[in-house]
């Protein structure tokens, strides 16, 4: 039995929900922002409330059903949710979103309507395995798993949706197809009392 303490906690399930399985409307208005075709990784902000159209409701339904999902079953509190900002980022062929943080996030929800070609990467916290807290050696390891690596690649098709927290960097690789590449991400925080040990340190959010 092996017991993983302490590990970075990341959920991925498909909900079986995609850019195909979208109305007329939706498409559209995604489309629009997905013609323009850049170099660079296209971040559409939308002032960070880009799920806030009517016409992304179903998708905001989604994404918040697997925030629930984390906050009750892996962070497993009672604070309630909120969203701080939401957004799309299209990627056309060549083009890679670049590692970053998301700052100021407990944890951000990513959901894929269209990967055609790509992944998503995770870097271990500052960098280090399991092992290298207190030095940074290398060992010649025989196969990558959670507590060796100082990466870790998650292959992403369309109707994922990933979990993680923000301190996590993170990038994506290239997307190798004609088709962009589309995410839509929300970043989450916590409302309500907040203790660490005694009444002495609470505060109210
Ligand atoms: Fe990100």
């Amino acid at each position: 039995m092996n017991i993983n303490l302490w590990g970075v906690p990341i959920t991925k399930e498909n909900c079986n929900y995609t850019f195909s399985d979208f109305d007329k409307d939706t498409q559209e208005y995604i489309n629009d922002y997905s013609s323009v075709e850049t170099d660079t990784v296209n971040v559409v902000v939308n002032k960070g409330a880009f799920l806030e159209d009517d016409r992304l409701k179903k998708i905001k339904e989604i994404i918040q059903t697997h925030a629930y999902y984390y906050r009750d079953n892996i962070m497993a509190c009672t604070n309630e949710l909120e969203i701080q900002s939401s957004w799309l980022t299209v990627n056309h062929k060549g083009s890679q979103h670049p590692p970053h943080i998301h700052n100021h996030t407990i944890f951000s929800v990513c959901y894929y309507p269209r990967v055609q070609s790509g992944n998503l990467v995770l870097i271990a916290p500052d960098g280090k395995n399991s092992f290298q807290h207190d030095y940074k050696f290398g060992f010649q390891y025989t196969h990558w798993n959670e507590w060796n690596s100082n990466d870790w690649t998650i292959p992403v098709v369309s109707g994922d949706v990933i979990v993680f927290p923000g301190y996590l960097t993170h990038f994506s690789t290239p997307n190798e197809h004609d088709s962009p590449r589309l995410m839509i991400g929300a970043n989450y925080w916590l409302t309500g009392k907040m203790q660490f040990i005694d009444e002495l340190d609470r505060i109210s959010a």
